[in-house]
């Protein structure tokens, strides 16, 4: 990875928006610049947001206030999914997706909308219904149901989720999952469709993971994502855009050239791409934290300066803003063999910016000017 200092110049940019420096021990430790990361990256017309789950802007209002500054678009991180939707046969349960939209609505930010068709968060009685049940109607009266709810008011969604695997085998690389089994490919076709007769002016986006680094797995991947894009597209499927998921990973081969090359060839198919669920874990890092967050800033500038030197690329989201909330916490991923907690998120546990804050900040400011995206309210 190309090693990216923060210099007196950048620093004094940086002071020049409003950045108080602390001190230099532990990295660049700074308090929260009174403009946040959706204004620095809104000057380049990037829309900055981050994942949340409810509780975090409603229990904790220091970090309310983090996401209201910082944020010009929330995700919710379970709350759209089946698990937080659709309880049990019939039961829709919309209590905390209406309250993050209320949240958003306040603070001039927008949501977008995670996930209609996935493999993991199912409630137990879809599971069960998937092998046997009216699986089309299932699926399309759900997103009917949620879409229909929110039209107009979600403005972009995380469609599909993770359809690509091609370790399971098959020749189209597509995931093995109980939707696959149950509906074949048409399940991708299906939820698109049924997404865009829902709401006609929502972006729909493929949500793909591990699209980042230059292994030949991960080459597989990206050649599996052209491909059904391509096909999906060939077939009328109204996907408007792909979103990397960007769970970055120091010490995993990265490629720029190779990193560019694919998102350009997206961009070719006449799609939008955004960067969905940014972090970045640091297992491979021995050092102090100062050490650990200086790699990872690193490691996020080189990847960030290479995807959006494409100007089609208009929105950054991260999976989660501080350190106090990443699943990393709670998922093997997350591990450091000194049994330390990883730091993967732009604010610390304190909720003051890391160093990878400030590489969100230089590379926006860095990025080209491009024109923002329709659906980010003005
Ligand atoms: O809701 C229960 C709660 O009642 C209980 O007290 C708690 C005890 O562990 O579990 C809670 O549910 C957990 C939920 O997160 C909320 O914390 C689930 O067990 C857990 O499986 C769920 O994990 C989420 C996971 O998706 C599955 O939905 C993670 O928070 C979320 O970060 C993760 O996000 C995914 C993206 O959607 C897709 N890309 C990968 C990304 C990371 O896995």
């Amino acid at each position: 990875m190309r090693t990216q200092r923060i210099g007196r110049r950048d620093l004094l940019a940086g002071l020049g928006v409003g950045l108080g420096v602390a001190g230099l021990a532990g990295g660049l430790m700074a308090q929260p610049e009174p403009i946040g990361l959706r204004a620095i990256a809104a000057t380049r017309g990037i829309a900055y947001g981050a994942a949340l789950g409810l509780r975090s802007v409603t229990e904790e209002p220091a970090l309310a206030e983090a996401y209201a500054r910082e944020c010009a678009v929330l995700v919710p991180e379970g709350d759209a999914k089946w698990t937080g939707l659709h309880p049990a046969s019939g039961v829709f349960r919309f209590d905390g997706l209406d309250r993050l939209l209320e949240i958003a609505v306040r603070h001039g930010q927008c949501v977008r909308g995670h996930t209609l068709l996935w493999h993991e968060a199912l409630p137990e009685w879809v599971r069960d219904a998937l092998p046997n049940g009216r699986i089309f109607e299932l699926l399309t009266d759900h997103i009917f149901t949620v879409l229909g709810r929110y039209r107009g008011r979600i403005p972009v969604w995380d469609v599909v989720n993770e359809a690509v695997e091609p370790e399971d085998g098959r020749e189209d690389g597509l995931r093995q999952t109980p939707w696959l089994s149950a509906l074949g490919p048409r399940c991708l076709d299906l939820a698109f469709k049924a997404a865009r007769a829902a709401d006609p002016a929502a972006l729909l986006m493929l949500n793909e993971h591990d699209l980042e680094y230059a292994s030949p797995l991960q080459d597989r991947r990206r050649r599996a994502v052209l491909r059904l894009l391509e096909t999906l597209l060939a077939r009328g499927v109204p996907v408007d855009g792909l979103g990397m998921q960007s769970h970055l990973r120091i010490g995993r081969p990265f490629d720029a050239r190779i990193l560019h090359r694919f998102v350009g060839e997206v961009t070719d198919l006449g799609l939008t791409v955004m960067i969905t669920e940014l972090d970045v874990g640091d297992a491979a890092v021995t050092g102090d934290i100062a050490t650990r967050d200086r790699a990872v800033a690193d490691h996020a500038r080189a990847y960030l300066d290479t995807v959006l030197d494409h100007a089609c690329v208009k929105a950054v989201t991260s999976w989660g803003l501080s350190d106090r909330q990443s699943w990393l916490h709670h998922h093997p991923a997350g591990w450091r063999a000194d049994g330390q907690p990883m730091r993967p998120l732009p604010l610390d546990t304190d909720l003051r910016p890391k160093p990878l804050w400030q590489a969100l900040a230089d590379a926006f400011r860095a990025a080209p000017a491009r024109t923002p995206p329709a659906w980010i309210p003005g």
